[in-house]
């Protein structure tokens, strides 16, 4: 691994699994986690183990199947959370516990009426115990978007000093901006004292839309790891979506910053898990929404025509997807309808054109899309056909 290779860490089946009424079977997480083994992810984390006895058979079921990834499991820092979890790992080929606490003012006085000491203690012993089972201990410090910086950095030293190989720095609530969150990173890079000994790892929400921005700003920043899931679902607006940080990653290889996704199963992928979770994708959505790669306006279409890269910047076979739609509309120009009617068997002149495009045009104002069908039947009932 070179210092330049970000760490894929999907949370799809135990973060992403939060969204309320999409409970996964054992049977569907073992098929998805199969998927992300192939996808090329680095850590899976397959769940919370001591939250109930089927979320524990999936964590163990999906160790034993798991040939190349790290199989995480989640946990609170108590100590049975870490005993079951280590329980449940105890198959993986290569383990890693995820213990943590919240560290902002509203957690610790709120959620857990402590004092900042208190925390840090909770959270050296927490990793000391996890480590008495496993090598790969992830720390994370639950709202550090909304945690002072200063403490922050201690409780990673602390985590450090007790064995941790990440630190975790979640932006629990999706509030922060995104040069707050890259501002962040860099502060713990350059304050934690023992940080050579881990990597900084990105736990980004979406509740105004930043997750994506904010996890790339956190890896210019020097986090080498992002937390993220399949079309970027999970509680409330999400996590991070895995397919857009690594498409950004991709295409912009100046940033000198790459990943081991294999991204030509992305678009497999997310049909799977949207389909097993019975969540639709939203059809603009980024990379994979059905409209990724349809161009519907005359002018668009035209410069798609000419050269696609006057309106694409990545080639949908890259991400698993067959190939760009011209899709007809009344907004479609007549060199749209010339392409479409080629590739439905019609190499129409000049002249046929103006007059198939004519009767083209009723018909799309009546009709939102105009398909295959619909272009023979256009095109056979226009006058320099009959
Ligand atoms: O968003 C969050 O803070 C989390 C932690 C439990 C890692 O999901
Ligand atoms: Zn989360």
């Amino acid at each position: 691994m070179s210092d330049n290779n970000i760490q894929i860490f999907d949370t799809t089946l135990r973060d992403g699994e939060q969204v309320p009424g999409c409970k996964l079977n054992t049977k569907q997480k073992l098929v998805i986690a199969e998927k992300l083994d192939f996808l090329g992810v680095n850590v899976i984390e397959a769940g919370f183990p001591v939250s109930s006895p089927g979320d524990f058979k999936s964590v163990s079921e999906i160790s034993k199947l798991i040939k190349n990834a790290t199989v995480c499991g989640l946990t609170r820092a108590v100590e049975n959370d870490i005993k079951v979890a280590a329980e449940a790992l105890k198959y993986a080929k290569t383990p890693r516990i995820h213990t943590g606490i919240g560290t902002s003012d509203s957690h610790i006085k709120y959620k857990f009426n402590s004092t900042q000491d208190k925390i840090l203690e909770r959270a050296y012993e927490a990793v000391k115990y996890a480590k008495t089972f496993v090598e790969d201990v992830e720390f994370y410090a639950e709202d550090a978007g909304r945690t002072d910086n200063a403490f922050l950095a201690r409780i990673c030293e602390a985590a450090i000093k007790a064995g941790a190989t990440v630190l975790n720095i979640p932006d629990t609530t999706g509030y922060c901006l995104p040069n707050e969150y890259g501002a962040k990173m860099k502060y713990l890079m350059e304050n934690v004292k023992g940080i050579e000994k881990a990597i900084l790892s990105c736990h980004c929400h979406n509740d105004l839309g930043l997750a994506t921005a904010n996890s790339i700003e956190g890896v210019i920043n020097g986090a080498r790891q992002i937390e993220c899931t399949i079309n970027g679902i999970g509680e409330r607006a999400g996590n991070t979506a895995l397919e857009e940080v690594v498409m950004i990653l991709k295409q912009h290889p100046y940033l000198n910053l790459d990943t081991s996704i294999n991204t030509r199963h992305l678009y497999a992928l997310s049909q799977l898990v949207s389909e097993s979770m019975g969540i639709y994708t939203q059809p603009n959505k980024a990379i994979v929404g059905a409209n990724a790669f349809a161009h519907s306006s005359g002018i668009h279409q035209d410069g798609m025509i000419k050269n696609k890269n006057t309106y694409e910047i990545i080639d949908p076979k890259d991400v698993g997807v067959t190939d760009s739609a011209i899709v007809l509309t009344a907004r479609s120009g007549r060199a749209a309808l010339a392409y479409r009617a080629k590739n439905v068997g019609y190499d129409l002149t000049k002249l046929q054109l103006d007059d198939v495009y004519a009767n083209f045009l009723h018909f799309a104002d009546e009709k939102k899309e105009i398909d295959d069908n619909d272009i023979h039947h256009i095109i056979e009932s226009s006058k320099v056909y009959q």
